[in-house]
């Protein structure tokens, strides 16, 4: 073993112990969990290829503590363990290899499969059917009393069982489960500390556990917190072998598990569900950082035993992190295509998830006065699926003093012009309508695919257009020409003739895609359909009411306001005067209504479909007579529903409204 080895393990000792400080005593870590854990797991390698290095103070030798100080002990009836990590689909094949060598031969093994929940541990005592002591993890061993704290989270039942038709109260019963946020209530939570003015929370992990560890439970009351259970630490009466016994026992006892925990009878049956749940992470209504599986004979479980603190019988199966940190070089502002002013970063590159990162949003100059994020602060950087990805806080215990505070412009950066911040609106704006920096947005909006889908005009050749002042707004590539397009660098013959022929193309497509293509703020290509069938006509939609445009589906009252004050601008008028002068296609076309066939009916979208967008068949619906409306209720005909529904799916089970797949959807077409 060469002495850089040894000193690098000392430097990870070090390390470590340092950030188990932070996160666990101080709730304050200056690094991501991820970064956390590749620390610890570079330690454990080092340790497992060379075990004389191990030292029994060893980060990798104890579970951390998050004993506080505010609250009476308890010690738990067993071990609260904690679980190993796999990071690849091979690491979860040897680590049923590696089981099945520690058993009888001809063992075969079953699975429970769960999502691994991104909250703190709790360990909730019920006697006789009542909730007697609730307590955090702790060390493992011993745990922080906080019952009144989680008495005051509504979904945890404070008898069991929590309904009549639950199974008869065991004498005993611990269990233990996972407290969080859902995303929804974090968000809640970030408004209402952004409309009091006070700071906005970062992680939604830290700020879940200084909820619940509050000495004034009132506190705690007001922070809306849920609960979810997976397991039975111990129970006098009651005997469950299975874990998959054990999540329905707890969910008919009126506990929450899991959303989705499955029971699967091999490991090929969990390897193909480990993909769908990676790409649904981010639609779930809370966070998860992996999946556990777990073997679901307990008895088995328990003879395979476990090392350190991690039970052989369980694994983690961790997906790549969707956060890092890194400096926030420089805030530079962008302007949307309404004039929309958008504050973002420039970072020194990171790699999360398996891309790097040098740019990111800061959302809006609210929220970076809120968060406190200056120019030169190491920052937290997150990226959700296919989302932009956001500054999500800085971490201001590593300022030196030279970070710059970030302030909203005076002028629009690109035109000059003085930006203005209308009454109610959290953005600023240039209002500016021949500023050449929103002309480019929304003329690169206008040819987009999801508008008028002009070929051959990408970005590039916009921002030429623009800037030989061929062209000063969407209406001007009408009038073209070719001798025009020629003098451009790398317009051949060919390729103005295509890209002429696109244009004229253009004009001749649906209602509702022109419609789409105009940006008003809030109409999509969903609501721009819907708007298509209802007026009929552009002329009629510009003359509309306010109250005429909410009847329409999916349009509210400020999304109808908003349409209405669009339609009255001079400037747009000029726009859709020159539109119509060009040709454009100003009435609806009877192909926009494709059959009555959906007639009468009222359609509800829920979950990812298998080839349709949303969008898609949402429009493919209203084609063809039928409405999509966004709530389930007694009137809704059907529920459309893909994969990971949301809670619009169990509403529709409640109240009978019958669920159809996509492929059902098309047989009441005829299309399949
Ligand atoms: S089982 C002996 N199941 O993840 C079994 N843990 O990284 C050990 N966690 O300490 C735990 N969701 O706090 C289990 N469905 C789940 C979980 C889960 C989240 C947490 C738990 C554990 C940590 C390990």
């Amino acid at each position: 073993m060469s002495a850089d080895v040894f000193q690098r393990a000392a430097e990870l000792r070090e390390q470590l112990h340092y950030h188990i400080y932070r996160y666990n005593v101080l709730s304050d870590p200056v690094i991501s969990d991820a970064e956390y854990d590749a620390l610890y797991n570079e330690l454990r390698e080092l340790e497992a290829a060379h075990p004389e290095l191990i030292t029994p103070d060893s980060p990798t030798q104890r579970a951390g503590s998050d004993l506080s100080e505010d609250f009476p002990k308890v010690r738990h009836p067993a071990p609260i363990l904690s679980l190993s990590n796999g990071y690849s689909l091979d690491d979860i094949r040897a680590w049923e290899e590696r089981n099945l060598r520690l058993l009888a031969s001809g063992t075969t093994l079953d699975y429970t499969l769960e999502p691994k929940l991104d909250g703190l541990t709790v360990v909730l005592t019920y006697e006789k059917g009542v909730l007697v002591q609730g307590a955090t993890r702790g060390s493992g061993e011993i745990g922080d009393v906080v019952t009144p704290n989680i008495r005051t989270i509504r979904n945890i039942p404070l008898r069991i069982p929590a309904h009549r038709d639950g199974p008869p109260a065991p004498a005993l019963l611990v269990v233990r489960g996972e407290v969080m946020y859902l995303k929804k209530d974090f968000e809640r939570v970030n408004q209402r500390q952004i409309e009091q003015g006070l700071p906005v929370y970062v992680n939604a992990r830290n700020t879940a556990s200084g909820s619940l560890k509050q000495k004034d439970s009132r506190i705690t009351a007001s922070r809306p917190l849920t609960g979810f259970f997976y397991g039975i630490v111990e129970s006098v009466g009651i005997t469950l072998d299975k874990q998959w016994d054990i999540l329905e026992y707890l969910r008919d006892m009126g506990f929450q598990i899991g959303p989705d925990s499955a029971y699967y009878p091999t490991l090929s049956d969990i390897i193909q569900q480990i993909p769908t749940w990676e790409s649904h992470r981010n639609q779930l209504d809370f966070e998860i950082d992996g999946v556990v599986i777990k073997v679901n004979d307990l008895r088995v479980a328990r003879e395979l035993g476990i090392v350190g603190k991690d039970p052989r019988g369980a694994i983690a199966y961790k997906f790549p992190a969707q956060e890092s940190t890194t400096r926030l070089l420089e805030a530079v502002v962008s302007v949307g295509r309404t004039g929309r002013i958008i504050p973002n970063a420039r970072l020194e590159p990171v790699f999360i998830g398996g891309v790097t990162v040098s740019n990111a949003t800061l959302h809006n100059y609210d929220i970076v006065q809120a968060l406190d994020i200056r120019v030169g602060d190491v920052v937290t950087v997150r990226r959700m699926g296919d989302v932009i990805p956001n500054v999500a806080g800085p971490i201001i215990n590593l300022r030196d003093g030279s970070e710059i505070p970030i302030k909203p412009p005076t002028h629009c950066p690109f035109c000059g012009t003085a930006i203005v911040r209308p009454e109610g609106a959290v953005d600023y704006f240039c209002p500016n309508v021949y500023c050449p920096e929103r002309v480019y947005r929304q003329v690169e909006f206008f040819v987009s695919r999801a508008a008028l889908d002009i070929e051959g005009m990408g970005g590039q050749t916009v921002k030429t257009l623009i800037d030989k002042g061929l062209i000063r707004d969407e209406a001007d590539i009408f009038s073209l020409t070719a001798e025009q397009l020629l003098e451009l660098d790398g317009f051949a013959e060919k390729k103005v003739n295509n890209l002429l022929a696109s244009i004229d193309a253009a004009k001749s497509r649906p209602l509702a895609r022109v419609i789409t293509a105009l940006g008003v703020d809030g109409v999509g290509s969903t609501v721009a359909v819907a708007l298509a069938n209802h007026f009929g006509s552009l002329e009629a939609l510009a003359n509309a009411a306010v109250e005429e445009l909410q009847e329409t589906t999916n349009v509210g009252a400020i999304l109808a306001q908003g349409i209405y004050t669009w339609f009255r601008d001079p400037y747009h008028l000029g726009v859709l005067e020159k539109l119509k002068n060009a040709g454009l296609t100003m009435q609806a076309e009877a192909r926009e209504k494709v059959s009555s066939a959906l007639e009468g009916l009222t359609f509800v979208l829920t979950g990812t479909l298998p080839t349709l967008s949303r969008d898609q068949a949402a429009e493919m619906i209203q084609e063809n007579g039928g409405k999509v409306t966004s709530t389930v209720s007694k009137k809704t005909s059907y529920v459309l529903m893909g994969d990971s529904p949301g809670s619009k799916a169990e509403k529709a089970a409640k109240l009978g409204v019958p669920i159809i797949s996509e492929d059902d959807l098309k047989h009441l077409l005829g299309l399949a």
